[in-house]
């Protein structure tokens, strides 16, 4: 067993795959193929003295396929199908985005900013398989943690998993960000944390096919130029959930940290602070202010303009590509959200200085409207991409069907820039 066990260490080291583990690039073929010899077995560990004994052919069967799968990429909590996290045993299936190590420090700061609540209400938002709602919710077992995750897979994980380790104090609801949460608790929320896609389209079309082959896409990027499309929508939704002071803590890459905090600053938190998170990634913390601020009201426009043009994060550069009385729209392509629920639309387009404008978009499928599935946004620019998310309000959208898109261009006084309506038949992707 021994040699059996130190070919497979080798064969594991060696291979080209790269596995995250808290975002470290790093492959562990020692214990890795430990863990492998020992589900091969059916024991829950390999001890010294057990790798005297010769592997039997069944054996030695199902641990070459498990090494295998290790070696061709497939990450090992995938295959033992479960991660240690927080001293939890997590369940985790194919196609479920896998616990990370560095998400422990979300749970830290969650649970050490609700301690002296009684009774305190936390969001995780974009649970995955649940593992930092739960550990939240066994850290602190006066809370009542509210698990929301988008896709379906994720959902059904994350179920199995609050059966499994009997934790009755947490909920798990699909839901699109905040939106399926119930509205009792609008404002009453003292804490929300969120490990959400963040990797940009163009990085994501660049990153080694074992790294987006097992987890879905969906759970990694958001689709957004920029990678913070999913923190932008957040940061206008938390704003209707927090109680006063309530907090968040968000993680995401050291790269993002900043404009994370700025998107937030521009939703009106306050306290907001970059922390040091584990494993090269990087925590962005604040709370909602005690007020309300007037201010806030128009959070989720600027927060849409500041994501729609370059414009207005530098106005200099801006204003010298505007023509004057000039808008013209274009929409390129769209996309299905994960479960289905709504779309992601891009194109291009700008209006003539000193223009700002709000842009609607109306989906409709196989001659039944989507309706309420449209997106507001602000724009100055010429030639400035757009990305529109379209949220339906019942029924779900499908690949591949001719869907009609229109996008409408309103002045702020509300009325239509005529020239800057745009209907288009797009394939969804
Ligand atoms: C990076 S994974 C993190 C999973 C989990 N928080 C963890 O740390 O293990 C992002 C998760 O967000 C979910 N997600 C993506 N967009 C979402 C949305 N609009 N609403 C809710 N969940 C979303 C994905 O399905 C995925 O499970």
């Amino acid at each position: 067993m021994a040699d059996a066990l130190a070919r497979a260490e080798l064969a594991i080291q060696s291979s080209p795959n790269p596995d995250w583990r808290g975002g470290h690039r790093s492959l562990h073929g020692r214990s890795d193929a430990r863990l492998l010899l020992a589900d091969a077995l059916g024991v829950s560990r390999v001890g010294e003295s057990d790798l005297s004994r010769t592997l039997g052919g069944s054996e030695r069967v199902r641990f070459g396929e498990l090494v295998d799968r290790r070696v061709a990429g497939e990450p090992l909590a995938q295959i033992l199908g479960y991660a240690i996290f927080r001293g939890l045993r997590v369940g985790v299936p194919a196609h479920v985005f896998v616990p990370r190590a560095s998400s422990a420090r979300l749970v830290e700061e969650a649970v050490s900013r609700i301690e002296r609540r009684s009774g305190p209400a936390v969001v995780d938002v974009g649970t995955g398989t649940g593992a930092v709602a739960l550990a939240v919710a066994n850290e602190a077992p006066c809370s009542r943690v509210w698990a929301l995750d988008i896709d379906p897979n994720a959902v059904a994980a994350a179920r199995r998993n609050v059966d499994d380790l009997g934790l009755p104090n947490v909920t798990v609801t699909r839901s699109n960000l905040l939106r399926g949460m119930p509205s009792r608790l609008r404002g009453r929320v003292d804490m929300v944390t969120a490990h959400l896609p963040y990797v940009s389209a163009a990085a994501f079309d660049g990153l080694p096919r074992q790294l987006t082959e097992f987890e879905p896409c969906a759970a990694l990027s958001d689709g957004s130029n920029d990678g913070l499309g999913a923190v932008r929508r957040l940061a206008c939704e938390l704003p209707a959930w927090l109680r006063p002071g309530g907090r968040f803590a968000i993680e995401i890459s050291p790269e993002l940290a900043k404009p994370t905090a700025a998107v937030l600053r521009l939703a009106g938190f306050a306290d907001l602070c970059c922390l040091e998170g584990e494993y090269g990634t990087q925590l962005v913390v604040g709370r909602q202010p005690r007020a309300r601020s007037p201010r806030r009201l128009s959070a989720a426009i600027l927060i849409a303009a500041a994501a729609l043009s370059p414009a207005l994060a530098d106005p200099a550069a801006a204003n010298a590509s505007h023509k004057k009385n000039q808008a013209k729209y274009d929409v390129l392509s769209a996309e299905l959200l994960a479960g289905d629920h709504g779309l992601v639309v891009h194109g291009r387009g700008g209006c003539a200085r000193g223009d700002r404008v709000f842009l609607t978009v109306t989906i409709k499928q196989g001659g039944r409207v989507a309706r309420g599935a449209w997106a507001k946004h602000s724009c100055t620019g010429l030639q400035v991409p757009f990305t529109l998310t379209a949220n339906a309000t019942s029924g779900t959208f499908h690949k591949g069907s001719a869907t009609s898109v229109c996008v409408s261009v309103w002045k702020r006084n509300g009325r239509t820039v005529s020239d800057a309506r745009v209907q288009k038949k797009v394939t969804i992707t």
